[in-house]
Formats: C-alpha cells, sequence, structure tokens
C-alpha cells in the first residue's frame, strides 16, 4: 500500500474536532459495514443536536401560525421566527432585519431578484455571470433574458479556475445591467474577488449579486463590507436544515421591486379594486412561511457562533492542505481547480476511471463523495469533461477521515489500473 506519511506533518490545531463530531450524530454511524466517512458538505451539510434540538422544541413547546397575535402561541412562534430573522441579519452583518427576506434556498432567491429586476431590463442589456457559475445562477437570468431580450455573457476562468479578470474588465460595458457571481464556486474551491468585482461595477451603477451558497459554510460574509446589492445562500449546507434560505437585499432596490408571489402575508391591503403591498420583508414572503425551518436556521448560526472561527478555519484548511499532499500518492489523479484561495473542496479525475464508478467504490468503503456535473455543465464543458469526483470538507471532517479516502482511491485505481 502507498504510504500515507508524506503528510504526517500536517498542521495541528487548537480545534478539538473529537468533540465538535459528537454535536453531529449521523456521523456516528456505520454505513456498508464501514464509519461513515462523509465528504458530500458542499451538496449539503449535517446537522448538530443544536438544530435538531431547537427544531424539536419549537414543534413540542410553541408551533402556532405567525404574525396573527390571535394567541400566547402565536406570539411565541412570531419571537422565535423573527429572533432567526434577527440572528440572520446579524450573521451577514445587515443594517436592517428589513433586508433579510426568507426562501426556499438559494435557488429560489436568485429566481425572486431575477424576477424583481426583469422590469428594469430592455433588449441589448447584458448580465455578467461567470464560466463557473452553479445553474441556480445561469437559468434565471437567461429565462429574465428571454423575457426582456437581455443577453448573459459569461465572465471566463483561468485554467487553474481562477476568474479571468481581463475577461471580466473587457466585458464590462454600458449595456451591462447586471453582476450575478459566486462568492465561492462548489466545484472549483475557489474564492472570487468579489468586492473589488463590485467595487468596480459600482462605479458604472451596475447591480450586484452574490451567490454566497458554498461560501457561509466555511466563512461569514459582510455584506456592507462587500457593498453587493443581494447576497443569497441556503441553510441546508450552513448546517442548518433544508427547505429554507435568505435573500439578502439593499432595502431602497427591494421597496423598488414587485412583489415575487402574491398570496397572504405580502400584502396590506386587498380589494378587487386595487391591492396593496406589505412593507419589507413580508412583501416577498407570501403564504405561511418555513417557520420551523428558520428557527433550525437560526439555532446553526448560533452553533457556529459558539465554535472558534478562527481554529475551525485552520482545521479547514488543514485537511485541504493534506488532501493536496496525498494526491501523488494516487497515480493519475488530477485535480481540477487549484485555485490560490480556495476552500477545501476538491474536484478531481483519475485517469482511465469514470467519476461515478469511483463514488459508487468509495461509498461501498462508506465514503460519501459526489460525482457528475454539480450542476455546472458550462464549467465541465471547459474543462472538457462529463463530470469529476468532488470532495468537500466541513469542519468536523479530520485528517484520519483524508486518509481513509486516499487509501480508498488508492485501492480503486490499483483494481482498475
Ligand atoms: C454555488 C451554488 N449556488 C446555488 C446552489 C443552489 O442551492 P439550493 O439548491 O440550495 O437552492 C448551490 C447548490 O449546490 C451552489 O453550490
Amino acid at each position: 500500500m502507498t504510504d500515507l506519511s508524506v503528510a504526517n506533518s500536517a498542521s495541528t490545531t487548537a480545534f478539538d474536532v473529537e468533540a465538535v463530531r459528537r454535536d453531529f450524530p449521523i456521523l456516528s454511524q456505520q454505513v456498508n459495514g464501514k464509519p461513515l466517512v462523509y465528504l458530500d458538505n458542499g451538496a449539503s451539510a449535517q446537522k448538530p443536536v443544536a438544530v435538531l434540538d431547537a427544531m424539536d422544541r419549537y414543534y413540542r413547546e410553541m408551533h402556532s401560525n405567525v404574525h396573527r397575535g390571535a394567541h400566547t402561541l402565536g406570539d411565541r412562534a412570531t419571537a422565535a421566527f423573527e429572533g432567526a430573522r434577527e440572528t440572520v441579519r446579524n450573521f451577514v452583518n445587515a443594517a436592517s432585519t428589513r433586508e433579510i427576506i426568507w426562501t426556499r434556498g438559494t435557488t429560489e432567491a436568485i429566481n425572486l431578484v431575477a424576477n424583481g429586476l426583469a422590469p428594469r431590463l430592455k433588449a441589448g442589456d447584458e448580465i455578467l455571470v461567470s464560466h463557473m457559475e452553479h445553474h441556480a445562477n445561469i437559468v434565471p437570468w437567461q429565462m429574465i433574458a428571454e423575457r426582456t431580450g437581455a443577453k448573459v455573457v459569461p465572465i471566463q476562468v483561468t485554467p487553474e479556475g481562477e476568474l479571468d479578470l481581463d475577461s471580466f474588465n473587457s466585458l464590462l460595458n454600458d449595456r451591462t445591467r447586471i453582476l450575478a457571481i459566486t462568492h465561492v464556486s462548489n466545484v472549483l474551491g475557489t474564492v472570487n474577488p468579489v468586492a473589488p468585482l463590485i467595487e468596480q461595477a459600482k462605479k458604472r451603477g451596475i447591480l450586484t449579486l452574490v451567490d454566497g451558497a458554498q461560501a457561509v459554510p466555511h466563512f461569514k460574509p459582510d455584506v456592507q463590507d462587500l457593498g453587493c446589492d443581494f447576497y443569497v445562500f441556503s441553510s441546508h449546507k450552513l448546517f442548518g436544515p433544508t427547505g429554507i434560505g435568505v435573500l439578502y437585499g439593499k432595502a431602497q432596490l427591494l421597496e423598488e421591486m414587485p412583489p415575487y408571489q402574491g398570496g397572504g402575508e405580502m400584502i396590506e391591503r386587498v380589494s378587487f379594486e386595487r391591492t396593496t403591498w406589505n412593507v419589507l420583508p413580508y412583501k416577498f414572503e407570501a403564504g405561511t412561511p418555513a417557520i420551523a425551518e428558520a428557527v433550525g436556521l437560526g439555532a446553526a448560526i448560533d452553533y457556529l457562533d459558539s465554535l472558534d472561527r478562527g481554529a475551525m478555519e485552520a482545521a479547514e484548511k488543514a485537511l485541504l492542505e493534506r488532501a493536496n499532499q496525498l494526491v501523488e500518492t494516487v497515480p493519475g489523479m488530477e485535480i481540477i481547480g487549484t485555485a490560490a484561495n480556495k476552500v477545501p473542496v476538491m474536484s478531481f479525475k483519475i485517469a482511465g476511471l469514470h467519476p461515478s464508478d469511483i463514488g459508487t467504490l468509495l461509498d461501498q468503503q462508506g465514503i460519501a463523495i459526489r460525482t457528475g456535473h454539480h450542476c455546472a455543465m458550462p464549467l465541465m464543458d471547459f474543462y472538457g469533461v462529463p463530470g469529476t469526483a468532488r470532495v468537500s470538507f466541513a469542519f468536523y471532517n479530520t485528517l484520519d477521515e483524508v486518509d481513509k479516502l486516499f487509501t480508498g482511491l488508492q485501492k480503486i485505481q490499483r483494481l482498475f489500473a
């Protein structure tokens, strides 16, 4: 067996990963007769007991509909729900909870913004995205472009998987209306330098949306610092429940945008002659919201806040470093995405092996990774591959798990070589 000791010097940190793992009950199970090694956190992360308990307690002790003011349970539910909104406001450093809209996730948040900005677009206008976007930050814009006659224009990426800044500069022009860009690539792990891009866009009056789906599990965004007009993310990748996500938007823009869906809650007054809209953020929250899920997301953020962020980030960095060091132990393995600034995400191919076979064979060893196009087909086309295998680490992963992954890859490679 190939020696794994090349990485034995990987940095040790003050982060007590074993204690943290005890907070995630799902991790301590066997899958296919082997201890689970969960390395598919980019697709969806696991939930700490704090989240499970908060949602359980919500349903046991305070569930009712919100904002009805009819009775005590309703008041409790409303307080928990709006408390979670304040937790999210604080997490992204928004100026006001009026700027925090609950959505079903990143995808719905981008669709909401695209629809809300459609009235501002006309034929010939341009929407800049990048070649490394998730489909969620391409297709809604294409749909709006189809309706308005605007055009979706991709910023190129370099072979290393970084944004090509020359391409960005050359594409900015008087027709550019919107810049919609991912903070972190779900395939490459690249952390994009969004702040300077936003600054340039702002100088030209271009509206900016940042897709933070893959950023927030690894670092806290500061929307006021970034200066973006919109920032979106999903709870389930941030160790919270599925079914809820967040749209941060600047209040003035949200005020100007038309509602996304009609129904209860989003109205001020309804009549057959004239219906008027509720104030922010409720104008964009038609129908009964995902109350328990909001509470769960608030609990996830509180849980993250209870950890030492610096130590957590150092631990994640150590995981990626170790994985990078071990690549040479698997003949024919090649990393796709070698940007200088990365979160712990590693896409790769192994010569002679199909990504889906790598995934299936690892699963037999209890190791969960993601394979396929990762909802980023344009990026797959750029690299000339049908798909990749992708490992995405979270702070609860261990160096031992990295070793197990590579032992598994070595086995698979030998089997097929
Ligand atoms: C960068 C990025 N954007 C958007 C999405 C879509 O998120 P959701 O499916 O939670 O709406 C994902 C999901 O993988 C993603 O990685």
